[in-house]
């Protein structure tokens, strides 16, 4: 407690004598006053001592006036002492003398209070509240407020910004009765994720014979983050085939910390597992693998998204997937010489279908009457599936099979004519589907000179007289049968 004494009726006895030194004499004698010290300077809340004295030397009554507590602490017959107790404000006590005779005279010393800085807070001033280290996109404008109680007088503090060791900035400090508060405008840097701010409070009253105070704030982290305006890049197919692999990838370049981002796909809202996340340099990069089955058919989002700080980055694109079967290429009725036979081939919409040689309106089916020409004819269906912007193709080939009846070659000649004892053989070929099965018998005749003998049928034989005569050469397959009577002339 500060006991504020004004002493009024010392004031309105000063008040009086001066009046009547003014109105009375003009006294170029008054007393001279001086006060020791002169202008001190003290510690907050310390006490000083002040010794009053005067030249007057007729017994002389000193006063002081002050604000503060005074306390007489010894006197001599031109002098006095006064001991001022917890001086916590600069404060000019007046020093007066009454010189009996001489009238009047005063003399004032300033006291001034310093005070060493002392609990210094630094803040980072955000709009919201954080439990964690506040996260905090380069390039932002932030605050950093500096309290620092004490550090009086003001005009001799400094208050600085420190990153490390590093000096930011130095402000002076507001000359406010209370805690200072300095703020500084910092736009946030690669450089200040997670680094020690603090600041630190210089008073520096070596001028005044005093000394250098100087006290720190405790330190003041944050992270920062770089995102810049980017968005991940996909890469990934657009389509893919039920029941096959794919692997997608998705990469962000610019990412700072990269090593504090998080990378992430997902595909039709579900997580897909990463197959390895890289961070190299300042990119971050995912791969995936998908796989597509049956239940996946049709379109589903595939999502990437790069997390840091605060924020989110997510890019998104459509992964169609689909079935593409071969085409079905079929016949229908008995495939036989003289029959139509139809080709149709089918293939599941959306896929289209063309048969290689078919009519460009029914391009799904081809008509014909069966051939022998046919028989071992290859048909293509070719189907074509157009998906976002790509063309897949699957082919079905069929050979016909066309049946048809023996059909005896042109080399079965009629009429043969031998030397006998050459080497010869009697053959006949027949085409026809299924393969024709020949036999060339000898007819029933009255034995010549010589006998009758059956000239062994398809084998290199020995020509005899005895072969000569009429053979019937029959072919013969499941659809009928060809015959041809051979005639054989031995020389
Ligand atoms: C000194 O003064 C201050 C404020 O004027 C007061 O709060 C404090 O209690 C005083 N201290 C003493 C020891 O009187
Ligand atoms: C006060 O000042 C006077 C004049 O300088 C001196 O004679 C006296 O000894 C001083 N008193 C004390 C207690 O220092
Ligand atoms: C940040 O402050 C600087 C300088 O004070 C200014 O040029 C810049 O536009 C500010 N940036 C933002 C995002 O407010
Ligand atoms: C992950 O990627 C890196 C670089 O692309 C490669 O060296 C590493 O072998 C990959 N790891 C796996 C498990 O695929
Ligand atoms: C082949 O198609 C035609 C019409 O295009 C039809 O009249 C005929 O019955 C079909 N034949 C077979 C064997 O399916
Ligand atoms: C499919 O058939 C078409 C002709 O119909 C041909 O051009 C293409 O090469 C074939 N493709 C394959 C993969 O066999
Ligand atoms: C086969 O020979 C007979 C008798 O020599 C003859 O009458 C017939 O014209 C000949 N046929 C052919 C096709 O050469």
């Amino acid at each position: 407690m500060q006991a504020r004494r004004p002493l009024p009726a010392l004031t309105a006895l000063l008040f009086l004598c001066l009046l009547l030194s003014s109105g009375a004499q003009e006294n170029p004698t008054k007393p001279r006053v001086q006060v020791d010290p002169l202008n001190p300077m003290i510690l907050s809340s310390s006490s000083v001592v002040l010794n009053c004295s005067t030249d007057c030397v007729t017994s002389p009554a000193i006063g002081l006036e002050t604000s503060l507590e005074a306390l007489e602490e010894s006197r001599g017959t031109n002098w006095k002492v006064w001991r001022l107790s917890n001086v916590t404000s600069d404060n000019s006590p007046l020093c007066y003398v009454n010189c009996p005779g001489k009238g009047q005279g005063s003399s004032r010393t300033n006291i001034m209070v310093y005070e060493p800085p002392k609990n210094l807070e630094l803040n980072l001033e955000t709009s919201q509240e954080q439990s964690s280290l506040p996260w905090i996109p380069v390039g932002q404008n932030i605050t950093l407020s500096c309290h620092v109680a004490g550090g009086r007088p003001r005009k001799n503090l400094r208050v600085v910004l420190l990153r490390g060791a590093q000096e930011i900035s130095r402000e002076p400090a507001p000359d406010t009765l209370t805690t200072a508060v300095v703020k500084f405008q910092v736009t946030a840097s690669r450089e200040d994720d997670e680094a020690s701010f603090s600041c630190h409070a210089e008073l520096n009253l070596q001028s005044k014979g005093l000394k250098l105070y100087q006290e720190s704030s405790a330190p003041l982290k944050f992270y920062t983050y770089d995102l810049k305006k980017l968005q991940p890049k996909l890469v990934t197919p657009m389509i893919l085939e039920t029941g096959t692999k794919k692997q997608v990838s998705c990469a962000m370049d610019n990412v700072f910390p990269v090593e504090k981002a998080h990378i992430q796909l997902s595909w039709g809202g579900q997580r897909l597992i990463e197959d390895n996340i890289t961070r190299h340099g300042d990119m971050l990069r995912v791969t995936a693998t998908i796989m597509a089955t049956e239940e996946d058919m049709g379109d589903r989002e595939l999502t990437c998204s790069v997390t840091l700080g605060n924020e989110i980055r997510r890019i998104s694109e459509n992964l169609t997937v689909y079935t593409f079967l071969q085409p079905v290429l079929m016949v229908s009725g008995p495939v036989q010489e003289g029959y139509r036979v139809n080709l149709t081939c089918k293939a599941h919409p959306p896929a289209t279908v063309l048969i290689e040689g078919a009519p460009s309106d029914e391009p799904d089916r081809i008509s014909l009457i069966a051939q022998e020409e046919d028989n071992g004819r290859s048909f293509t269906c070719q189907a074509t599936l157009k998906l976002r912007e790509e063309i897949f193709h699957k082919n079905s080939s069929l050979t016909l099979n066309v049946k048809f009846p023996p059909k005896l070659d042109e080399k079965c000649s009629p009429n043969r004519t031998w030397d006998e004892g050459t080497e010869q053989i009697l053959q006949c070929t027949a085409r026809g589907n299924p393969a024709p099965t020949v036999t060339c018998v000898r007819e029933q005749q009255m034995p010549v000179n010589g006998g009758n003998q059956q000239m062994p049928f398809n084998v290199s034989t020995r020509v005899v007289r005895s072969y000569s005569g009429t053979y019937n050469c029959t072919a013969k397959n499941s659809l009928g049968v060809a015959s041809q009577v051979v005639s054989v002339f031995v020389k």
